[in-house]
């Protein structure tokens, strides 16, 4: 199913040059499943036409309250109630002056004002020049509607339509998308703090070469991806991949997995669910070389002596804070077959309460993923699906283990 499969949101867009991202904006909440309606102010039709709008959202635009195609001649209600949410992309710094006061002068402010806070958020995705960004007046009107409980998306950081360089750009579509996304899953994991390793490491033989694996990182990156939705505070410890860093996330990078220890060590001492995704290479070099290994001519390859990389996961397992039940432990499993037998056993063997069993050939580099969790209790499958999908329900189930006392091994 997709991300936003039967959502109604109402885009609003106030005057910026940023509404010609707007666009690509509506096309990829429709292209996740949303059904949209798109709100302009005045100022935002100089930017862009309602006609691009209306052609992408596929539905007419609403730019004023006295609107006559409203049979009650009530846009601003009605377009609220059915919202499942608003989203203000972009959010000039005079709008958002607006709704600081609580003014109601156009439609779109009208209808944030007049919306069931309770139950339709509001998220800006603020758009301006770094000059306005940073003037006092801008951020205490963030900061008044950000108490006033809308979302304020942040801005990112860069070269501007004006030609200077600073804070104050728009969001991408596809970062809008995703706060959207995450804003709008339960917060099963509020209040967690979790920590997640990712990745394949890379133990250097000398400066150019070095043992590694073919993980790519997904499942851990998805899985960082699906706790932050859940509301917790999430880290990544990643090795060496090329993925974008989900928003909300902090991500520490290392490469070996001594690296990756260090890391997680530091981490593991206020995280509460600590998930193991990381294909951490069993040994690395015992040394490794200052210079570029030569072939020396005499066809005897150099002797390669290997030093076992320590358990990351079973380290932390063994740790008290995991031991007393305040941090909660997941591994991972890549198997080629009996699946339920081996996850059973490294359970044990790692002294986790939840191992999660993947089949190895079928998941590196994958999009899609199948997933076997096995506790104390009991075995449960998640069947093929794309890994955030996967991701999902394992923090579903984590969480909902989180809410059950567990046994230690
Ligand atoms: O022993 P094996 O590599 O099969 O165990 C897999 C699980 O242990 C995964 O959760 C992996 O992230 C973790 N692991 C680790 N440190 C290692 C090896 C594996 O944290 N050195």
């Amino acid at each position: 199913m997709k991300d936003l499969h039967d959502k109604r949101i109402v885009l609003g867009l106030s005057g910026g040059i940023a509404c010609y991202k707007a666009a690509e904006l509506c096309r990829q909440l429709v292209q996740a499943g949303a059904q949209v309606r798109v709100v302009m102010t005045q100022a935002a039709a100089q930017f862009i036409t309602p006609v691009t709008m209306q052609a992408l959202s596929g539905q007419p635009v609403v730019a004023s309250q006295w609107d006559a195609r409203e049979p009650n001649a009530m846009a601003h209600i009605n377009l609220g109630r059915w919202a499942d949410a608003i989203v203000v992309a972009p959010a000039s710094a005079d709008f958002i002056a607006q709704l600081a006061q609580g003014r109601a002068g156009e439609l779109l402010a009208l209808l944030c004002l007049a919306r069931p806070a309770q139950r339709v958020p509001l998220l800006l995705a603020p758009a301006m020049n770094r000059e306005m960004w940073a003037h006092p007046a801008t951020q205490r009107n963030l900061g008044q509607v950000a108490a006033d409980g809308a979302v304020v998306l942040g801005v990112g950081q860069g070269e501007q339509a004006c030609g200077e360089v600073g804070d104050g750009r728009m969001l991408e579509p596809e970062e809008i998308v995703e706060e959207l996304v995450a804003h709008l899953q339960p917060d099963r994991l509020a209040g967690q703090r979790v920590l997640v390793t990712a990745g394949p490491t890379f133990e250097p033989i000398d400066p150019v070469r070095g043992i590694t694996n073919l993980s790519s990182g997904k499942m851990g990156f998805a899985v960082a991806r699906a706790a932050r939705e859940a509301g917790a505070e999430v880290t990544l410890v990643a090795g060496p991949v090329h993925l974008r860093t989900p928003r909300g996330v902090r991500r520490v990078d290392v490469q070996t997995a001594q690296q990756m220890l260090a890391a997680v060590l530091a981490e593991a001492e206020r995280a509460t669910v600590f998930v193991a995704t990381a294909a951490v290479a069993d040994w690395r070099p015992a040394h490794v070389a200052a210079h570029k290994l030569k072939k020396d001519g005499s066809g005897q390859p150099p002797a390669l002596a290997l030093a076992e990389n320590p358990d990351i996961l079973a380290t932390v397992a063994a740790s008290p804070r995991a031991r007393s039940g305040a941090l909660y432990c997941v591994g991972f499993a890549a198997e080629s077959h009996d699946l339920l037998k081996h996850a059973q056993a490294k359970r044990a063997r790692k002294g986790v309460p939840l191992l999660v069993g993947n089949i190895g050939p079928a998941t590196f580099g994958r999009d899609d993923n199948a997933l076997l969790l096995v506790d104390e209790r009991e075995a449960v499958e998640l069947p093929p699906a794309p890994k955030l999908v996967l991701a999902r329900q394992l923090v579903a189930e984590i969480a909902r283990r989180l809410g059950q006392p567990q046994a230690a091994d």
